[in-house]
């Protein structure tokens, strides 16, 4: 494997041909890193199941270079879903939406859906246009950790986590932190209105004022995504949500919240944006730490902080 810092131009070409050729590319977005393979190619998709060691009925996300990319991917979509596209993308948003011809099972889990997205972030950009130069159609990405762990931010959580198991021609690039921390905001789009299957940065707020339209939540919806099981963004260490940490404890606190004598601060972040965006970096450190326990007192509020509550609710799940 490749560890690709300052990526330049000819790096981000070079990581796209070792796509185009099979290999797996791991690539900084806005929202998490992601794991990419050629989302045309059976053998190259499986091998992001086997590294990730992810069940392979779990759909992946296209990642597509702009909204020209949809019909690439999709059948019949409605007016609301481009209306969503035109407002978001790039960003962290990804589209449930009828699959056309070129999303196979081995996309879709088996589903008659793909999810759609355009990241924003240069590398990431750059990496899908590239490697539509070299003449592929989309990068098939899910977040760049093992199967139900805490999804990486930065590059160095990629190597750390995944380093045994990617191969020699593999590539991780290395982009800084991604600024916003949480996963895209996964959208169905294949009903009359958008359903939210995972909420993230996009919030139901700004679908219903885009499309006019009510978006509903998570609980009300029964679609299975793999982030909905109950464990899921899970340290090893165990997560207990709005208690009082002991000594020896983590602590993952809003910053006017002091810090308890002989508790380990992880993180002291001042606006929900910083916390979104420090949070994964934060539980995994609790672990290079070798600490048991981490106390994390949620936010509270809607948009964004419910994103981190539902993370949250799935990390503290045993
Ligand atoms: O921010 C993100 O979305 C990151 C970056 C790398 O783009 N990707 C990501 O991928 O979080 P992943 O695979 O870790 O989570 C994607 C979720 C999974 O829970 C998957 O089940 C769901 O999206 N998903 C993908 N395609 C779907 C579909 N057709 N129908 C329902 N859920 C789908
Ligand atoms: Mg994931």
């Amino acid at each position: 494997m490749s560890f690709l810092s300052k990526c330049s131009t000819e790096t981000v070409q070079s990581a796209a041909v070792a796509l185009k050729a099979g290999h797996l590319v791991a690539f900084p977005t806005e929202t998490v890193y992601g794991l990419g393979a050629d989302a045309e190619s059976a053998e190259a998709v499986a091998r992001i199941y086997e590294t990730k060691g992810r069940p392979n009925d779990h759909p992946l996300i296209v990642h597509i270079g702009s909204m020209d990319g949809i019909s690439d991917w999709a059948g019949d979509i409605p007016e609301y879903a481009i209306t969503l596209a035109r407002d978001f993308w790039p960003g962290p948003l990804t589209l449930v939406v009828n699959r056309g011809e070129r999303a196979k099972d081995f996309i879709t889990g088996g589903q008659n859906t793909v999810g759609l997205r355009v990241p924003a972030h240069n590398i990431a950009l750059g990496l899908i246009q590239e490697f539509i130069k070299a003449g592929g159609k989309g990068i098939a990405a899910p977040s760049a950790n093992r199967f139900g762990a805490v999804s990486p931010t930065n590059a160095q959580a990629v190597e750390d986590e995944l380093a045994q198991y990617l191969k020699v021609e593999d590539i991780i690039l290395d982009g800084g932190p991604s600024l916003v921390g949480v996963e895209s905001t996964i959208v169905d789009c294949t009903k009359e209105t958008p359903f939210i299957l995972r909420p993230g940065a996009v919030t139901a707020e700004m679908i219903e004022e885009s499309t006019g339209l009510i978006a509903l939540a998570p609980e009300q919806t029964e679609i299975r995504v793999s982030g909905s099981l109950d464990s899921h963004y899970s340290p090893k260490a165990k997560v207990v949500l709005d208690a009082i940490a002991e000594p020896g404890d983590g602590l993952i606190a809003p910053d006017q919240i002091p810090t308890p004598d002989g508790v380990i601060r992880l993180a002291s972040p001042r606006t929900i944006e910083g916390y979104a965006r420090d949070l994964y970096a934060a539980l995994r450190s609790a672990d290079t730490q070798g600490i048991d326990v981490v106390v994390v007192l949620q936010p509270g509020g809607d948009g964004l902080a419910a994103a981190i509550r539902d993370r949250l609710k799935r990390s503290a799940y045993e």
